[in-house]
């Protein structure tokens, strides 16, 4: 039953798709840009949640935290959910935007949003009164994070927004 699983999964990742995400290099990164301190007990939300790999790793390093992630793909929820084994995070199937009661809960949102929409973004920084990691180029801000993601040994520019101010 095990094996079968872990085939899966590794059929999944080595789908030809588009998909791409934070490295765990690149979460440590996040961690440190945002500083965010051990006893970090906030809500975390990653919209666009994919694997679930970056939503994973933060309620590993920060057990007081609330996390959670948004997909839109059943099966990278479905995907997210075996990962997850025991680690208490919460994934929710949908579309971003019927989600908005999570992302007005959120005080970090961390989003690998590269191909959303102007509207999409719009709508995650009006409802939200926290900080907000995107790579969105249309939301550029002047706070620049660089952050290795899976598809380039190169670090990707984000960019930092606190969605309280706009800026
Ligand atoms: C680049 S992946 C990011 C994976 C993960 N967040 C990471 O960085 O490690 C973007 C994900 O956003 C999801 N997505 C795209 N539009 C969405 C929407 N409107 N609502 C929720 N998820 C969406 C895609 O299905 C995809 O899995």
């Amino acid at each position: 039953m095990k094996d079968k699983l872990i085939k899966k999964i590794i059929n999944v990742f080595k789908r030809k798709t588009t998909y791409g995400e934070l490295t765990f290099k690149g979460v440590n990164e996040l961690i440190q840009a945002l500083d965010i301190k051990d006893d970090y007990n906030g809500v975390f939300l990653d919209i666009g949640s994919g694997y679930g790999k970056t939503v994973i790793a933060i309620k590993e390093m920060f057990a007081k935290s609330k996390c959670y992630g948004i997909e839109i793909i059943k099966e990278r929820v479905e995907i997210a959910n075996k990962l997850k084994w025991s680690t208490k995070v919460d994934f929710i199937e949908g579309d971003l935007r019927d989600n908005k009661k999570i992302i007005q809960k959120a005080n970090i949102i961390y989003t690998n949003s590269l191909m959303f929409s102007k509207e999409d973004m719009e709508f995650i920084i009006n409802n939200n009164k926290g900080i907000l990691i995107h790579n969105n180029h249309n939301f550029k801000s002047n706070e620049k994070i660089r952050l290795t993601c899976s598809w380039s040994s190169r670090k990707q520019n984000f960019y930092k927004i606190n969605t309280n101010t706009n800026r």
